[in-house]
């Protein structure tokens, strides 16, 4: 159904994810989503704009985003901006103030989205001057919602602390932890596929499993972020988040509906079943690299340590990867690749499930053939698709197999794909958890990733664990052993 009216409160809006992802998704959901008489946008943020100045900052940022601007005006009018100090309590009450004209003036019932795309130092200030301001109570029936960006903390004690900081003034069902990469819909497919078809469930366990790989690839290096990512390296970047809500998508059960507590208990359910990693001998486990400079799509880019921001010994890890195992009844024995890197040969985020070779071969001694196992790759993005790669018999006189794929294309349909902040934004608007961590997610993949973190950061092993590859190629050749599936992107 259409989301309750609100006024939607961006803090942190003249940043780069306001222009880039949070107003292009709210601009496209008022014309496509039938929010025209519903949403309002409110933007805060430490400079000094008026109402029209930041207007005509959106409207670029709308356009660079590729959206048509037809509709811009009726947007503009229910957009407004509100400087303001972040840990200034007194701050918040002229925009308190601000909210109730701008909610009455739009046909508003007092529902208000607080999204916090700040750094994340910012968000316990802002969440406790709005409590400071009685902007985390509702006087009315209206709703209040705060929605935050990852990272939740950089281990596990900050994580706590972030989470107590924001729980002062904020229940939990009021609080929305973003996860972007469930929000895709090759992701949110991930359930559908595993569940809503009988044939695939039954292969999808230890027995006929012979790994699964998860790919997280990138042609992006580190950009404008070394202040953030210096600190946190891929293994906190993506690891700690996305790759493992990928895992327990891909490895977990299914829950006895799709109400979001019971989807979300499932996960923490997988969570719990992780093979704690062996932090004291990491051979065989883990790979970490940095990336050199090299040549992308093309362009000759420059080392990570010569990034603005970066120290120039950074021993940061901008590539990982790490075997895992899930210890419980469906999966033991069964590793799961996860591999993430920047500045790769091509942007792929996918999942591979290896099935295990068939029991005995009846062509081998005719043919000294050797038979290729079939794959299962659900492709995430940019390739949407989802293939399954059989052998088939080559046309001709002679008895030759080749290894062909079926498949279907998410794009194949002609509907339109659209970016995952729009679906983010709409279920905090529709109130749904379920694309959203749950603290105790959180807490227990910190928790798992934490002895990891320490023995890679110890300082006398640091440097040696760090395999630096060149930009623009497939990430250091030590990792072969544990992301089996790099060698074969050359040959995409
Ligand atoms: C973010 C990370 O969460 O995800 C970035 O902080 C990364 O470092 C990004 O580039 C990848 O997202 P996507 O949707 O482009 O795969």
């Amino acid at each position: 159904g259409a989301p309750d009216p609100c006024v939607v409160v961006i803090f942190g809006a003249s940043g780069d994810l306001c222009h880039r992802k949070l107003m292009p998704a709210l601009y496209d959901l008022f014309v496509n989503h039938g929010l025209q008489e519903s949403l309002a946008v409110v933007g805060c943020a430490r400079t000094a704009y008026d109402d029209d100045q930041f207007r005509e900052l959106m409207a670029q940022a709308v356009a660079e985003a590729g959206l048509d601007l037809a509709r811009w005006d009726a947007f503009a009018r229910r957009l407004f901006y509100q400087p303001l100090t972040y840990d200034d309590p007194a701050s918040f009450a002229p925009l308190r103030h601000r909210l109730e004209v701008i909610d009455r003036d739009c046909g508003g019932c007092g529902n208000r989205i607080y999204n916090l795309a700040i750094p994340p130092q910012l968000y316990a200030d802002v969440a406790r001057s709005l409590s400071a301001a009685g902007m985390n109570q509702s006087d009315g029936p209206g709703w209040l919602r705060l929605v935050v960006e990852k990272p939740f903390g950089d281990d596990l004690q900050s994580a706590r602390q972030l989470n107590a900081a924001l729980a002062e003034g904020f229940a939990e069902e009021q609080i929305f932890r973003i996860d972007h990469y469930l929000a895709k819909d090759t992701v949110q497919n991930l359930m559908l596929f595993r569940f809503a078809n009988a044939v695939f469930e039954p292969l999808w366990d230890r027995k006929y499993v012979d790994f699964v790989a998860i790919t997280a690839a990138e042609t992006l290096g580190v950009e404008h972020r070394a202040g953030y990512y210096e600190q946190a390296g891929v293994l906190r970047d993506m690891f700690q988040n996305h790759m493992l809500q990928l895992l327990a998508l891909v490895a977990g059960e299914a829950p006895p509906n799709m109400d979001a507590e019971r989807v979300r208990d499932e996960k923490i359910r997988l969570f719990r079943c992780l093979r704690p990693l062996p932090a004291d001998n990491l051979d065989g486990t883990l790979v970490l690299g940095q990336y050199a400079a090299g040549r992308v799509a093309g362009q000759e880019v420059v080392a990570y340590r010569d990034e603005p921001g970066v120290a120039p010994g950074s021993l940061t890890p901008t590539f990982a990867a790490l075997r895992v195992f899930v210890d419980n009844w469906r999966w033991q024995g069964v590793p799961f690749y996860l591999c993430s890197g920047k500045r790769l040969a091509k942007k792929r985020t996918s999942i591979d499930i290896q099935f295990k070779q068939v029991p005995h071969s009846l062509f081998r001694q005719a043919l000294g053939e050797h038979i290729t196992s079939n794959r299962l790759s659900l492709g995430i993005q940019p390739e949407e698709t989802i293939t399954l790669s059989i052998q088939t018999k080559k046309p001709g006189p002679k008895l030759c197999l080749r290894t062909v794929g079926m498949g279907f294309d998410f794009r194949a349909g002609g509907e339109p794909m659209h970016d995952a902040y729009e679906k983010v934004l709409l279920d905090a608007m529709l109130g749904d958890h379920t694309l959203f961590w749950r603290q105790d997610g959180v807490e227990l993949c910190w928790q798992w990733l934490e002895p990891l973190l320490r023995a890679c950061e110890a300082c006398a092993d640091r440097g040696k664990r760090l395999h630096f590859y060149p930009a623009g190629g497939w990430g250091p050749p030590q990792a072969r052993d544990v992301a089996p599936l790099l060698a074969d992107r050359n040959e995409d």
